[in-house]
């Protein structure tokens, strides 16, 4: 039943996110099955072949093989945004070999590592956002004066959740700290898979706020990893925030704004001498 996998929840206890190598931290969706040498085992299986290369400072890639439906092969891979390259490529490469092995007979799979997230379907996930299924993941301790932590948590997740969605179609990240009660500092990162719109960032990371009290009330770190979006705070520091700054200036560099189209130059006149370039 497709219902059931919009309302799967996954609940573990971790105090250590690299745990997410052996927990059960993967879905295969019950949207349909495929045999080995099929046209869909094929058109995923060199999708998937070369997913980990076309990584890039984004940490996001999202690929299609194959023309036509029922058969096409449709993924994106997510990377934290805060990882070296290499250690993205890395995770992705390991994903696309573990998760056809986690789930061998459906089209539709979800499986997220500590550092990244790949996602493929015979539908179409471009620009699809989806909240569910969701996995949640906290430290068994609570924050101190819990009330003010939660409040302060509020305002920082709501700030960053804004910051995020902002990001345009390369990357959408946020990262952010906040002093807390008790000599306490929350930090905080949150994420969007670029390909969904600002919009859907937003609602995608609200929803994901709002299990907070659900699973993490009170607790002084968590995480919430969903197919388009991801949150998590901490009261230690657990980002590299230089790395982010890193990578969203390579990006912006990759693909500088468009400058506005120059209007159509007169033609000029043959006596006039090119003229130099001005000075900006
Ligand atoms: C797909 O395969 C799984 C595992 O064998 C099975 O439980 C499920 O019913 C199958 N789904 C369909 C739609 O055939
Ligand atoms: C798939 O193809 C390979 C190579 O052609 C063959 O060895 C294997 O038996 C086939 N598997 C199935 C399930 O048809
Ligand atoms: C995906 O695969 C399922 C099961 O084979 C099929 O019913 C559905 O039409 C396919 N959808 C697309 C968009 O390929
Ligand atoms: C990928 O798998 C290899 C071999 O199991 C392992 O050594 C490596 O640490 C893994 N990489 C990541 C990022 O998990
Ligand atoms: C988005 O995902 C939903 C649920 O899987 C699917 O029904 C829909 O066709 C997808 N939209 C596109 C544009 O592929
Ligand atoms: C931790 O917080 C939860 C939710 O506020 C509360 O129910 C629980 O009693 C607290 N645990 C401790 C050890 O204070
Ligand atoms: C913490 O916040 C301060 C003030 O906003 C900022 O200058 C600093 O870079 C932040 N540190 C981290 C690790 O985000
Ligand atoms: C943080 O990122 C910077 C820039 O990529 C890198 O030089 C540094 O080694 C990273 N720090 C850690 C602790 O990984």
């Amino acid at each position: 039943m497709e219902s059931q996998a919009w309302l799967v929840l996954i609940l573990l206890i971790l105090t250590n996110l690299s745990d997410l190598a052996t927990a059960q931290n993967y879905w295969c969706y019950n949207d349909g099955n495929y045999t080995a040498n099929s046209t869909y085992s094929t058109n995923l299986n060199t999708l998937l072949s070369s997913l980990s290369s076309n990584m890039d400072d984004s940490g996001f890639y999202s690929a299609s093989r194959g023309e036509a439906a029922p058969d096409q092969a449709n993924a994106v891979a997510l990377c934290r945004a805060d990882i070296q390259l290499q250690s993205c490529r890395s995770c992705v490469q390991n994903a696309t070999i573990e998760l056809p092995n986690l789930c061998p007979e459906q089209k539709h799979a979800i499986l997220w590592r500590d550092v990244c997230m790949l996602h493929y379907s015979n539908v179409s996930l471009f620009g699809n956002r989806s909240d569910l299924p969701a996995i949640m993941v906290w430290d068994r301790t609570n924050a101190s004066s819990p009330d003010q932590f939660k409040e302060i948590l509020r305002t920082v997740v709501d700030t960053l959740s804004l910051q995020a969605a902002s990001g345009g179609s390369l990357m959408k990240v946020a990262a952010g700290n906040h002093t807390a009660p008790d000599f306490q500092t929350i930090y905080a990162m949150l994420q969007c898979t670029p390909d969904i719109s600002e919009e859907d960032c937003s609602g995608c990371l609200t929803a994901a706020a709002q299990r907070i009290p659900q699973c993490c009330d009170s607790k002084r770190a968590a995480t919430i990893l969903t197919p388009s979006c991801n949150l998590r705070y901490d009261v230690s520091p657990f980002y590299n925030i230089t790395r982010i700054q890193e990578a969203q200036a390579a990006v912006s560099v990759a693909t500088p704004v468009p400058a506005p189209a120059p209007a159509p130059a007169p033609a000029p006149a043959p006596t006039l001498p090119v003229p130099a370039p001005r000075s900006l």
